[in-house]
């Protein structure tokens, strides 16, 4: 017997009440009402004096470090160059008053780098870690191309983007779970959720920032931790070379923004366009995303692929 229509507009009823509880108001809160109208309510000092940025000579990184020393937090850059570190610890203290460390290492490099890491920062009260260093594909490309080509940029990225997360949070939570508090941003991308072909090994990578981050966040919130995974989409660093509009922000905007949701979202997309941007993709379904995209990539790889052969 077929349902009749007061049943069917009972079950469009119960259909629609669930994704406003499940979707729509956690969307609202988490990119609206939380980080534009209420704020962050999250005390960063609150959680030790110092902070650690990976990657904190340039773009998303160096906003960090800065936004969190203009919070009153000492912080330690890492970064691969010794005088872009000095530079940016020189504009960081010329701005605040509060200290700063610099330990220069090449995260492409061995397990043994989280070995100096580890005797330069023993003894500091760490309370916020950005593990924000990540690099990507010279350009898109099919990853057969690109491994026959460039097999050791690809296992770089994955220590860069992936072995250094791991290590650093090994390094730190420690200590965060022996006070009971500690903030943990790891920095994944828009990429490790949409469709992101010819630049597989990179948004593979990021979408092991992205899981890590939320199983991390079961195993120790009840500890007091809290762990972040941030999924910009395009801010304009180095990493893109274009100039800050709308939807590709200056990476101090985008950090100003992406700070306000810390202790509100657990995995965002950090800056109210972005999360539009998402929005957009997932209503879209992610089969048009892929067709979208793949058509985009394949044509920057063309023009990309062009200059890089005739670098
Ligand atoms: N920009 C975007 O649109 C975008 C979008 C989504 C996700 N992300 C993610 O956001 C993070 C930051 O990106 P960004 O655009 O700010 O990058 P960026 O401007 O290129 O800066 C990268 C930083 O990482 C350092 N770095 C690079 N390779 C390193 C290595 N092997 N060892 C140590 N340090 C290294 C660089 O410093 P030195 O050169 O001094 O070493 C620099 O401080 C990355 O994880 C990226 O995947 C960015």
């Amino acid at each position: 017997m077929a349902p009749d229509s007061s049943t069917l507009s009972s079950i469009c009823v119960g259909i629609v009440c669930i994704v406003t509880v499940r979707k729509v108001l956690p969307w609202l809160y988490t990119n609206i009402i939380g980080p534009i109208f209420l704020g962050s309510r999250i005390d960063f000092r609150r959680f030790g004096a110092w902070a650690v940025v990976t990657g904190a000579t340039d773009g998303i990184g160096k906003a960090y470090a800065k936004a969190l020393a203009k919070k009153g937090l000492n912080v330690v850059l890492i970064s691969r160059s010794l005088s872009k570190l000095a530079a940016v610890a020189k504009e960081i203290t010329d701005a605040h008053n509060v200290q700063i460390k610099i330990i220069d290492i090449d995260f492409t490099d061995g397990p043994q780098i989280y070995q100096k890491i580890e005797k330069n920062i023993t003894g500091l009260d760490i309370g916020v870690l950005v593990n924000n260093v990540g690099i990507s594909y010279l350009y898109p490309e099919f990853f057969i191309e690109y491994i026959t080509r460039y097999p050791q940029f690809l296992r770089d990225i994955i220590s860069v983007n992936i072995h250094s997360v791991t290590n650093m949070c090994g390094l730190v939570l420690p200590n965060m779970i022996a006070k009971k508090k500690g903030v943990i941003i790891n920095v994944s991308s828009f990429f490790a959720v949409i469709a992101s072909p010819l630049l597989s090994v990179y948004s593979g990578t990021k979408a092991f920032v992205d899981k890590f981050s939320e199983d991390l966040q079961t195993e120790y919130q009840s500890q007091g931790i809290i762990v972040q995974s941030l999924r910009p989409c395009i801010v304009a660093t180095n990493m893109h070379k274009l100039k800050p509009n709308l939807f590709a922000p200056s990476a101090e905007v985008y950090v100003d923004s992406a700070l306000k949701t810390v202790g509100i979202a657990g995995k965002t997309n950090g800056y109210f366009p972005h999360a539009l941007l998402a929005l957009f993709a997932y209503l879209s379904g992610n089969y048009i995303i892929k067709i979208v995209h793949f058509k985009v990539l394949l044509r920057i790889k063309s023009l990309l692929s062009k200059s890089e052969k005739e670098i």
